[in-house]
C-alpha cells in the first residue's frame, strides 16, 4: 500500500502552469475535438497542473490561426472543461507563433497575443534559422514583448553550434525546453542538447508541447524515472512557469 502511494505520489511535475500546449480543438495539429482535449486535461490534472494557457500553433501557409478563429475554439474548451469537472484554470489563449512573415503581419494588426504579461512564446522554422531573427528578437523587445523561444533543443542547425544558444540567451530571450525533449521523445541528439542546456542553467520555462494521448504516454513513462526526478529537482524553484 506504501509503495503505491509512493509511486503515485511522485507522478508530478515541477510547475502547475503549462504555458505551452496544443489543447484548442481543430486549429492546429494538436486534439481535434472537446473530448479529446477534456481527456488529455484530466490527465494534466493529476500531473498537478492547475492552470493552462493554450498556445495553438500560428505559422504561415499552415496554420494561419488569428484571435477570431481561436476564440470560438477556446470557448468550446472552456465549456467542455467545466461540464467534465476538470479542475483547471484555462487562461487566454496565446499562441506559437513562427517567426514569419504571416506573424509580422498579425503583429502590425495587433493580433498577437502575449502568454501572460509581456511574455510571447515563439518558434524558429525547423529546417532553417529564421533569416533576420536577431533584429526580429529585438523589434520584439522594443515593442515592450519578453520573447520566448520554444523548444529551442529542437533546431538541429544550433546543435553543432552550441555557442549560438548562450547568444541568444544573453541576449534576452528566454527559453522553454520541452519537458519530452529531457527524456528523449525527440532522439538522443534532442535529449543531449535539452540535458546540455539544464547544465548550463538556460532553461528558464518547461512546456509539455501536449498534442494528443502519445505523449500523455510519453510523460507519464518519463515522470517515473530517475532522470525525470533529477530534472525535477533541479528545475522546480528555477523555472518562470507559475510566476507568470
Ligand atoms: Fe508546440
Amino acid at each position: 500500500m506504501f509503495a503505491w502511494f509512493k509511486k503515485q505520489a511522485t507522478l508530478q511535475l515541477p510547475f502547475h502552469t503549462d504555458i505551452h500546449c496544443h489543447l484548442t480543438p481543430g486549429v492546429d495539429d494538436g486534439s481535434q475535438s472537446v473530448e479529446k482535449s477534456v481527456d488529455l486535461m484530466k490527465h494534466m490534472q493529476q500531473w498537478g497542473i492547475t492552470r493552462i494557457i493554450p498556445t495553438p500553433h500560428v505559422t504561415e501557409d499552415t496554420y494561419e490561426n488569428t484571435p477570431a478563429i481561436i476564440a470560438p475554439a477556446y470557448r468550446a474548451l472552456v465549456a467542455g472543461a467545466a461540464d467534465a469537472g476538470v479542475d483547471i484554470e484555462l487562461l487566454p489563449p496565446s499562441g506559437e507563433y513562427r517567426l514569419d512573415n504571416f506573424f509580422i503581419e498579425q503583429l502590425g494588426k495587433g493580433d498577437v497575443k502575449p502568454l501572460r504579461d509581456s511574455y510571447l512564446l515563439v518558434e524558429n522554422s525547423f529546417s532553417v534559422e529564421p533569416w533576420g531573427i536577431d533584429n526580429t528578437l529585438y523589434m520584439l523587445t522594443l515593442r515592450g514583448f519578453r520573447p520566448v523561444l520554444a523548444h529551442p533543443e529542437r533546431y538541429v542547425y544550433y546543435h553543432k553550434h552550441l555557442d549560438r544558444y548562450r547568444q541568444l540567451h544573453d541576449s534576452g530571450v528566454l527559453f522553454q525546453c520541452n519537458l519530452m525533449s529531457l527524456g528523449g521523445y525527440y532522439g538522443k541528439d534532442v535529449k543531449f542538447v535539452a540535458n546540455k542546456l539544464l547544465e548550463e542553467n538556460l532553461i528558464d520555462f518547461l512546456g509539455t508541447d501536449l498534442h494528443g494521448m502519445r505523449h500523455v504516454v510519453f510523460i507519464e513513462d518519463y515522470m517515473k524515472t530517475s532522470h525525470f526526478c533529477r530534472v525535477s529537482d533541479r528545475l522546480k524553484d528555477r523555472i518562470l512557469n507559475d510566476r507568470i
